[in-house]
């Protein structure tokens, strides 16, 4: 007995060799930012407590790490300094002094891995007493006096061998800013992710962990943007892309998918998606009490990233992924 059912759509899911000629979505080593912390001192690699598997590294340890990491395909990471409350201050002068541990360490990665593209984070937050983004004054993030600030981390990251700058600070004009800087300084091949959209959210709390960067008083919401908001996306992209962005990425990715798609339908720019630490660590958490496999839950979200239309995820998975293709 059978029914007249002209279209079965389970006649392209009735096996793996059918499946996999019409899937329409996948997801590559080469799609993937790995983010990574360093932190002073020598032989150090402490695992971050909210983010399971992943480490601070001394500099000695990373570039070990590293070569394990670009063994495995990775072509690009992002690298985060975690610097311990002595050294920072209200004008995050540590992020653009000469010879301090986090240019250093860029230097010495660059010398170390030529072929792998270099991403750095623009924001003074790991470097600020008050762990905001911005210079505080009175209690409110003062948006020029920032920029140039910025302006000097950036230059100095670039002169360390940054291939691509990530202004992740969300205040007003930076792209523009940023972008004349390093022309003028002769650094035109030095490419500019910038978080483009980027919502105050509390699932960056495992990172704020890992750098100690949770701010000294009140939120992020007067610059990262209101979750409920998604005209105003496509307000910071068209800036972005007006002075000069040559990546917009939107963070966090997963309750963002749509805001991904809207960027990707809108702009011709690559869209990168920022699979941040509280995505990870819920994962990884829920993994650890066997309530759900990790492995598959992590491979569904990658591809659900990409689905929406981001062509890059950065990605604390990065790593555990290319272990699978291996
Ligand atoms: C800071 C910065 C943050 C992240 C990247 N750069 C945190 C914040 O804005 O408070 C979050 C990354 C993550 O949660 O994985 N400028």
């Amino acid at each position: 007995m059978s029914f007249y059912i002209p279209r079965r759509p389970r006649r392209n899911r009735q096996s793996a060799a059918i499946r996999d000629l019409v899937q329409e979505t996948s997801v590559a080593v080469n799609d993937l930012i790995f983010p990574m912390f360093i932190v002073e001192g020598a032989g150090v690699r402490s695992e971050v407590k909210s983010m399971p598997g992943i480490y601070r590294y001394s500099l000695d340890t990373l570039l070990e790490e590293l070569k394990e990491v670009t063994d495995l395909g990775i072509k690009c990471i992002d690298l985060f300094p975690n610097y311990a409350e002595e050294k920072k201050d209200r004008f995050a002068t540590e992020s653009h002094r000469d010879g301090t541990m986090y240019l250093d360490a860029l230097k010495a990665v660059k010398d170390r891995f030529p072929d792998l593209a270099l991403m750095t984070d623009v924001a003074m937050d790991p470097y600020s007493s008050d762990g905001h983004d911005g210079l505080v004054e009175n209690g409110q993030i003062i948006n020029d006096a920032t920029l140039e600030i910025l302006g000097k981390m950036a230059l100095a990251q670039a002169r360390a061998g940054a291939d691509i700058l990530g202004p992740s600070d969300m205040m007003d004009g930076r792209v523009g800013y940023l972008r004349q800087v390093l022309d003028d300084e002769g650094f035109t091949n030095v490419s500019i992710m910038s978080y483009t959209a980027k919502y105050a959210s509390a699932f960056y709390g495992p990172f704020r962990d890992a750098l100690d960067s949770a701010p000294r008083f009140g939120d992020k919401k007067t610059y990262q943007m209101n979750p409920a908001n998604v005209r105003e996306a496509l307000i910071e992209a068209e800036l972005d892309y007006d002075e000069g962005a040559d990546f917009l990425m939107v963070k966090p990715a997963l309750a963002y998918l749509d805001i991904i798609k809207t960027l990707n339908q809108n702009f011709d720019l690559p869209i990168a998606a920022y699979n941040v630490s509280g995505e990870y660590a819920m994962i990884k958490a829920a993994a650890q009490n066997n309530w759900l496999d990790g492995t598959r839950a992590m491979l569904e979200v990658l591809l659900s990233i990409r689905r929406a239309g981001a062509k890059i995820i950065l990605t604390y998975f990065a790593k555990e992924f290319a272990q699978l293709q291996a």
